[in-house]
């Protein structure tokens, strides 16, 4: 690969940044080499529309046989009726969902972005707010678990076309059967938002939503570690009105050099050695949040069933984009995420968010997760000097490093050539 010297400086620093210091970013993954590889092929030269038997371009037979692996492998890992693997995002699929089952102005319940929720799910700044009407719901203040009697007290109020379920940062198991019950008392579809814990759905180690969904949503970047993309996953009644709100409703040509990555990571999502990483995540994250608790980080809901945890960080007397900035200084990456109730704005917290799917791939377990929780605790309460924090921090990445036998970036990191 030859790249431009400016070009090859950025990804030189941006891989040694990744390399020497440790992602806690719940929504991020390293993903495997193969799908990242199969991303960047020649694959990407096809520009193709239509769906498979059924393209405006010839010279598709090779292309069918891709797609159609990633949506079988897809139905068959989450056992569902009919998967769309276009999406080129999560707020795409989600997009794709909305304009295929509901109308401009019909009414959402969707979790309130402040507990957990997202913006794609009618956050009023987001394309799907001014699109539809949304109402929120969020955890209860005493135990910051979801608040099921406010979402059917709202769906009673609202009578809402659509309910969702799922987020971006709540760290408890969602009860999809109850939301099903609720959809179902005011005649409303449900929808279920996966897009952060598909990967240990797929592992059998979080409770699927698709026996209870009409549709579910999902990405494939974070716990799947099967590099970008989104995918939609529903009943078999909703199958054309889905293909058709995703092509040609919201996107026009497919991604098929991703949509070939999807086709292996959910292939190879259905192996043992698969369901052991997603096992080993939901471990790690339990034994990081232990060791927090140990150490006196108040976690909200005082645990998690997931990847990931929030951290209330304002009994330490800071706010969340400081302990960020603290943890970042010694090489330890999470972001900073508001809290239920928080009076904070988004740019400064209350707390934040830690997930364990990057050290998990990295090959780390519970053991590092006690050193990782002890140096968090370090840091945040300023007990221990920094120095030594950055040594610890230095010393898991030398022994667990990013993608050592996975994938050949000395191609990359080579080529300061001047020619593009
Ligand atoms: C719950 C949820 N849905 C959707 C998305 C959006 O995915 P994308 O960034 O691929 O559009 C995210 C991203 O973090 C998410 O957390």
């Amino acid at each position: 690969m030859i790249l431009d010297k400016e070009l090859a400086r950025a990804l030189r620093g941006e891989y040694e940044r990744a390399a020497s210091t440790l992602s806690l970013i719940a929504s991020e993954n390293h993903a495997s080499e193969t799908a990242m590889e199969l991303q960047g092929s020649f694959l990407t030269d096809r520009a193709i529309e239509g769906y498979p038997g059924n393209r405006y371009f010839p010279a598709c037979e090779w292309i069918d046989e891709i797609e159609t692996l990633a949506i079988e492998r897809a139905k068959a890992l989450f056992g569902a009726e009919h998967a769309n693997v276009q999406p080129h995002s999560g707020t795409n699929a989600n997009l794709a969902v909305y304009h295929a089952l509901i109308k401009p102005g019909d009414k959402i319940v969707a979790m309130d972005l402040g507990h957990g929720g997202h913006l794609s799910h009618g956050w009023k700044v987001s394309l799907s707010g001014s699109i539809y009407d949304c109402h929120t719901y969020g955890v209860r203040r005493d135990t910051e678990i979801l608040d099921y009697d406010q979402v059917a007290e709202i769906a009673q109020r609202e009578r809402p076309k659509l309910i969702i379920a799922g987020g971006s940062a709540y760290p408890r198991v969602v009860d999809f059967p109850r939301f099903r019950e609720v959809a179902d008392s005011v005649g409303a579809l449900f929808m279920v938002d996966m897009a952060h814990f598909s990967g240990l759905v797929a592992g059998g180690c979080y409770p699927s939503p698709v026996p209870y969904a009409d549709v579910v949503t999902g990405t494939m970047y974070k716990t799947m570690r099967g590099g970008r993309g989104g995918f939609i996953l529903c009943r078999g009644k909703y199958r054309d009105a889905i293909d058709k709100a995703v092509f040609p409703g919201l996107q026009s040509a497919i991604m098929i050099a991703a949509v070939a990555g999807k086709a292996y990571s959910f292939g190879i999502a259905m192996s043992e050695s698969y369901r052991a990483y997603a096992r080993q995540v939901l471990a790690n994250a339990r034994a990081l949040a232990d060791t927090l608790g140990k150490g006196g980080v108040r976690l909200v809901s005082g645990g998690t069933d997931c990847h990931l945890m929030l951290a209330d960080v304002r009994p330490l007397g800071i706010t969340g984009v400081e302990a960020e900035r603290r943890l970042y200084d010694v090489g330890l990456v999470c972001n900073r995420n508001r809290l239920p109730f928080d009076s904070s704005s988004a740019r400064v917290c209350g707390g934040i968010r830690i997930g364990t799917n990057c050290v998990t791939s990295r090959g780390m377990r519970e053991n590092e997760m006690g050193t990782i929780g002890k140096l968090i605790v370090g840091v945040l309460g300023s007990e221990q000097p920094a120095n030594e924090i950055k040594r610890e921090v230095r010393r898991l990445c030398e022994l667990f490093p990013l993608r050592d036998d996975r994938v050949d970036l000395g191609a990359f990191l080579n080529s300061t050539e001047g020619r593009v």
